[in-house]
């Protein structure tokens, strides 16, 4: 097994261009299934889950082809005709669930094994369920299974008892083909919600507020191929705005976008970093003030990301005074807390409460395990600034999500490199 060796580095200096969004481009691709033209998706980041995606897309009998080069992914869905996703694909990512809308929508029927609980929590699918159901669709949820199938999608009200994206996501665009009109309540309204919408308006939908709370979709009979580029990624662009202040650094992001990460932002602000917009992109400057403690609460967005709790916590370690975080979107997702500790970061936690001491400054450099994926950037993080060396297992966590990242982090003078076990 591949883990990561980071040596304590000093502040990160330099530029970071920012790679696609991994969650706006899985739904994307899996959003492919709804037509038999041909869709171009430039800007997709070369990752793990993003393979999964295509290779779940070929076993569905897409022409799948990736130019690297160019990271675009070209999708003919012209021969698509199997409705069952194999079992082995949907045990490697949760985010095969995103073409079970689609699935049902083309071809009246979905088989797809239960994505499951993971590390973070049980995160069920009732909700994309009872959005489907809603449409028409008759859906079967067994221990390991879901089979879904529909005679035909009908327009529907749906409203979420939590704004969960995948659902939001699923339910859109099965709507996006469903006779009439849809209007989907208390919609979750992140970012790549939005880029998923735009995307399937280009292929002729007609979807009317994304992005807010209520998205009103009106059925069309038939969606087209079309060429999209997939937006920045805001997890991705969050985590080196932290690089940044956790090492006392200066480092410019290029290819983001500020208005999808104005919470980070803030808190960062209010830790004391410094941040500046340049024509070329976001400076983020840990290195001016002596950064403090701030108490953080995660949210939908346009609330503070989940995906971004860990490797803020791992900030929060470091800087004066003590911080509480408090997690109310996942159920569990505090594992990296106890790796933390293991560097000497002494986190209490309490429920959905996590108490950081702060002043931690520098951390112990030990062996520690990436538990999910942002927690694995959490501790690399946190190896940055700790004595001596950190050993980072199971990383293939960190490779879901984050492209490049050894060689972006080490671009900025971070001593990280990967090795085979
Ligand atoms: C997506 C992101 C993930 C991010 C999360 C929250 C992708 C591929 N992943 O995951 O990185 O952390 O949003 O911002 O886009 N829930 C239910 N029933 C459901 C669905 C969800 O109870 O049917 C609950 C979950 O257990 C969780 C909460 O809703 O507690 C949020 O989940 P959701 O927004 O659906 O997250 P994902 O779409 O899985």
């Amino acid at each position: 097994m591949a883990k990561y060796i980071v040596e304590h580095s000093g502040p990160l200096y330099g530029e970071v261009e920012i790679s696609g969004a991994k969650n706006a481009a899985l739904p994307i691709l899996a959003a492919t299934v709804l037509t038999d033209g041909i869709c171009e998706i430039n800007e997709v980041p070369r990752l793990k889950d993003i393979d999964v995606m295509c290779r779940i897309l070929r076993s569905l009998g897409a022409k799948v082809e990736e130019d690297w080069e160019e990271h675009t992914i070209t999708v003919d869905g012209s021969g698509i005709h199997i409705s069952e996703v194999p079992y082995d694909l949907v045990k490697l990512m949760r985010a095969s669930i995103f073409v079970m809308g689609p699935l049902l929508a083309r071809l009246g029927k979905a088989t797809i094994a239960q994505p499951g609980g993971c590390a973070i929590g049980d995160r069920p699918i009732n909700l994309h369920a009872k959005g489907l159901r809603a449409l028409g669709g008759r859906i079967l949820i067994s221990d390991d299974m879901v089979y879904a199938n529909a005679d035909s999608l009908t327009g529907a009200l749906v409203y979420l008892d939590f704004p969960s994206v995948g659902a939001t996501e699923n339910i859109m665009m099965a709507a996006a083909v469903a006779k009439g009109t849809t209007i989907i309540e208390n919609a979750a309204e992140e970012p790549e919600i939005v880029d998923l919408a735009s995307f399937l308006n280009r292929m002729g939908a007609k979807i009317k507020g994304a992005g807010t709370d209520t998205i009103r979709i009106e059925g069309v009979e038939k969606l087209h191929g079309t060429r999209h580029a997939v937006i920045p990624d805001r997890i991705e662009t969050g985590t080196f705005m932290v690089a940044a202040a956790i090492t006392r650094g200066n480092v410019l992001i290029k290819n983001c976008l500020p208005d999808h990460v104005r919470p980070v932002i803030a808190k960062l602000i209010e830790c004391g970093a410094v941040i500046q917009d340049e024509l070329e992109g976001m400076r983020v400057r840990g290195d001016i003030n002596k950064l403090v403690a701030t108490d953080i609460k995660t949210l939908p967005y346009p609330g503070f990301p989940t995906d971004m709790q860990a490797p803020f916590m791992a900030l929060l370690t470091t800087v004066s005074g003590s911080s509480t975080v408090i997690e109310t979107v996942f159920e569990n997702r505090f594992m990296h807390t106890a790796e933390l500790s293991k560097m000497g970061a002494n986190i209490r936690v309490e429920g959905k409460n996590a108490y950081v001491p702060g002043d931690k400054c520098p951390l112990e450099g030990t062996q520690v395990v990436s538990t999910d994926l942002r927690a694995g950037a959490a501790l690399v993080l946190a190896g940055l600034v700790a004595k001596g060396t950190t050993e980072v297992s199971q990383i293939h966590h960190v490779e879901r999500g984050y492209e490049n990242f050894v060689e972006k982090m080490s671009g900025l003078g971070a001593k990280i490199r990967k090795v085979e076990d």
